[in-house]
């Protein structure tokens, strides 16, 4: 036995940020498992330190910055410690990321995740150079990383990401995306199936497809999302189906059609981020419809899938955003009715067309966006209250965070339900609803 398998080394992830970042990081895990290495139990046990990072807003950012002065001492203690940074602050801050923390040891972008299997090898070979590594590439095969490679921190929960398309062809004038991930790639729809009837095959009874720009999906052979949607909905053991995000300028009345045509299996839910309820504050964000042509999508989506919910994303105070459109936004929510929204303070980034522009100052923004969780939270808690009574099917992920001698899941329409009595992570349970809030339901198991 070689020393390097008898003491396998340990790697330690860290995730920042959104649902690409979590699934890029179980691809990271994989390559990492690939030479040996094996999850530490925490950052101080790893001979690896991956932190995985997002840079949407300016907050995101910074964090990286403190955990890395955090990981400092450590670092000092074991200087033969790998630290590395990858994602999205990788890609944006580059060089950059060395000259304020020199004890990285490499960087790598979210389209130069490959490289990582390089750095390894190199590593192990005794090549100090491994040191300084930069790697900030759009590699276009980043998309074909080998499914079975994956290691998968969400194992057991019944639920899996499956990537799609990387990128964004958009140029919203607020967004670091389309400079830290690059222009869209798709991956084959061959290569995607064989990936979901092997997760199938596994006992995997949820996919959620995932894009930055999920419904712009077109493979080389021209099939869109709807023929993903519908072959996947005609495969055994795959119970739900969903696929985020979702573009509303690219929610056409076909895909609408073919959601409803692959129900019950594709969740009556869908994650479509309206940023805000003035036209006049979209066209300034370049997002490419008005508030008329967003309405008229969920109304679209409403006569197609009777009950299904919504999820969105809003920024309030973009650069210049008068009281009364902000009033637009509120009146919005008023209109539709959101299951969920996640609302953020506008963070300038660097690089982006808005940046430069004339920032609100904080206290406006988060007056604002106080004002909108308030009245977002009386909506969620009355539209959560009309589900008690009823009875949800639950695919439960495990016991719940705060109040371990329950469990937790997500109904068909992605509210978080919380219930006692007995159940079986990753798989579906009946659940009597008793109790609402704003933010999730109670209940108890319905035993059948
Ligand atoms: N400032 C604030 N929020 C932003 N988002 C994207 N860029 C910014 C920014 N510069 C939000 C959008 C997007 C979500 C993922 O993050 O609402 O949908
Ligand atoms: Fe950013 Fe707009 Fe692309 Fe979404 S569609 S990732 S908000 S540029």
């Amino acid at each position: 036995m070689t020393r390097d398998s008898a003491r396998a080394g340990r790697y330690h992830i860290e995730t920042w940020g959104c649902q690409m970042n979590v699934l890029d990081s179980d691809k990271l895990a994989g390559t990492l498992e690939s030479h040996g290495y094996r999850r530490a139990a925490s950052a101080s046990e790893a001979d690896v330190i991956l932190l995985n990072t997002c840079s949407i807003r300016e907050k995101a950012a910074e964090k990286i910055f403190s955990e890395l002065g955090r990981l400092k001492p450590l670092k000092k203690r074991t200087p033969e410690l790998l630290l590395g940074v990858c994602g999205c602050v990788a890609q944006q801050e580059g060089e950059r990321i060395f000259a304020r923390a020199p004890h990285v040891d490499f960087v790598l972008g979210p389209r130069a995740g490959a490289t990582l299997d390089e750095v390894l090898t190199r590593h192990r070979a005794g090549d100090r150079t491994v040191r300084g590594t930069l790697d900030v590439e759009y590699r276009s095969d980043s998309i074909d990383f080998p499914f079975e490679k994956i290691r998968r921190a969400a194992a057991g929960t019944g639920r899996a990401f499956v990537t799609i398309i990387e990128g964004c062809n958009h140029r919203c004038t607020y967004c670091v995306v389309p400079r830290t991930r690059g222009k869209e790639i798709c991956r084959e729809m061959g290569q995607i199936m064989e990936e979901v009837r092997s997760l199938a095959e596994r006992g995997v009874l949820e996919v959620e497809f995932l894009g930055q720009t999920v419904n712009a999906y077109r493979d080389s052979n021209g099939r869109t999302l709807g023929d993903l949607l519908a072959e996947t909905a005609r495969l055994d053991g795959i119970e739900r189906i969903r696929f985020t995000t979702s573009h509303p300028a690219q929610m056409t009345d076909a895909l609408m059609d073919a959601m409803a045509a692959a129900r019950p299996k594709v969740c009556p839910y869908l994650h479509l981020p309206v940023q805000s309820g003035s036209s006049a504050v979209l066209r300034a964000m370049r997002r490419g419809y008005d508030r008329e042509a967003y309405l008229a999508k969920i109304e679209g989506l409403r006569r197609r899938i009777p009950g299904i919910s919504f999820g969105t994303d809003i920024i309030v105070g973009f650069p210049g955003e008068t009281e009364r459109e902000f009033g637009e936004t509120l009146s919005l929510l008023q209109e539709v009715e959101f299951d969920t929204v996640y609302s953020f303070a506008y963070s300038a980034r660097p690089g982006t067309a808005a940046h430069g522009m004339d920032d609100p100052p904080l206290e406006l923004k988060l007056e604002r966006v106080n004002r909108l969780q308030a009245l977002q939270n009386g909506i969620q808690a009355r539209r959560n209250q009309g589900w008690v009574g009823r009875a949800v099917e639950v695919l439960v992920e495990g016991p719940s965070k705060k109040r371990p001698s329950r469990w937790s899941g997500r109904s068909a329409d992605y509210r978080i339900v919380n219930f006692s009595g007995r159940a079986t992570p990753g798989r579906i349970s009946a659940v009597r609803i008793t109790g609402a809030s704003a933010f999730s339901l109670r209940g108890e198991s319905v035993l059948s």
